[in-house]
């Protein structure tokens, strides 16, 4: 990485590690011995590394070191204490509250870009903050002991890392409601279910399979996954004569493309 792009020193203090080759970036939550809670830095580490990457990296793999995909927030954020070296997590009382919880989900808003295509590789636990990593991106391979849980509303809060909109979107308003409301676990057999998952391997194969997916994905080529995926990332709001004429465009607008580049 360049001093331009994010600092790896930066990437260590959220927790972060990051790793480049050619069209692959692979993000680790690596903080296990605290099953990679997040904390500000991590959020403010995942947005540097969305505003630095490379353009010709075309997919992103999220996943997580030791025995857990992510517990969520920090939890020691929320006692007077705090996390040793971490600023506090916004409070309430700031004026500008809202705008720290924007900078927050900065770190979760990028994995939705169409240049690229987001895939969480989930084990273990993927709770509150961690799920709504997971939901962040656009594919969830799940390894067979993966366990998803929304537990803001169990802790008084909602949540606002940008998870309720795939949520819903996904498994529908009902489901959702209930999910947020119990709190409960969702086993990775469930998630498949609620198609909260692509796939459910093994663990012991979850980085084969998550490697097969991304050479699949890199072998199609890449303007056109691009312009598809932002094609069907306007399906779901629009008409059908809309997302025909959508079509249309995206079509006229990649052929084009190529015939000025011969
Ligand atoms: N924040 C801070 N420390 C954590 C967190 C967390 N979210 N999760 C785990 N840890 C720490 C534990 O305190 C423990 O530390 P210690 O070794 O110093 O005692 C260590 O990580 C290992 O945790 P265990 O509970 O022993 O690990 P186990 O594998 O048995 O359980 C699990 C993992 C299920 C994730 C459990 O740790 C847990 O429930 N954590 C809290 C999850 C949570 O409520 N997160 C907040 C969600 S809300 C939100 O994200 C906004």
């Amino acid at each position: 990485m360049t001093a331009s792009q994010a600092d790896d020193s930066e990437l260590a203090a959220g927790g972060l590690r990051l790793r480049i080759d050619g069209a692959v970036a692979t993000i680790t939550l690596a903080r296990p011995e605290r099953r990679n809670a997040m904390t500000p830095s991590t959020w403010r580490g995942l947005a540097a590394i969305g505003a630095s990457l490379p353009p010709d990296v075309r997919v992103v793999v999220l996943r997580g070191a030791g025995p857990s995909f992510c517990a969520g927030i920090d939890l020691r954020l929320f006692t007077p204490e705090g996390v040793p070296g971490e600023e506090p997590v916004a409070s309430a009382a700031d004026p500008d509250f809202e705008q720290h919880v924007a900078g927050y989900q900065a770190g979760y808003l990028w994995l939705r870009n169409p240049d690229i295509v987001s895939i969480a590789a989930v084990h273990g636990h993927a709770i509150g903050a961690g799920f709504q990593l997971a939901l962040a991106c656009d594919l969830r391979i799940l390894a067979d002991d993966a366990q998803f849980c929304m537990k803001e509303p169990a802790l008084g809060l909602v949540p606002d890392l940008t998870g309720t909109k795939p949520l819903v979107d996904i498994v529908g308003l009902s489901r959702a409601i209930e999910l947020c409301l119990t709190a409960r676990m969702v086993s990775a057999a469930e998630a498949v279910l609620l198609r909260l998952a692509e796939l459910v391997v093994p663990a012991a194969e979850l980085d084969d399979a998550v490697r097969d997916l991304v050479g699949a994905l890199l072998a199609t080529d890449a303007a056109a996954a691009r312009a598809t995926k932002a094609l069907l990332a306007h399906a779901s709001g629009a008409t059908l004569a809309e997302q025909a004429a959508a079509e249309r465009q995206a079509q006229a607008r990649l052929l084009r493309s190529r015939l000025a580049d011969g």
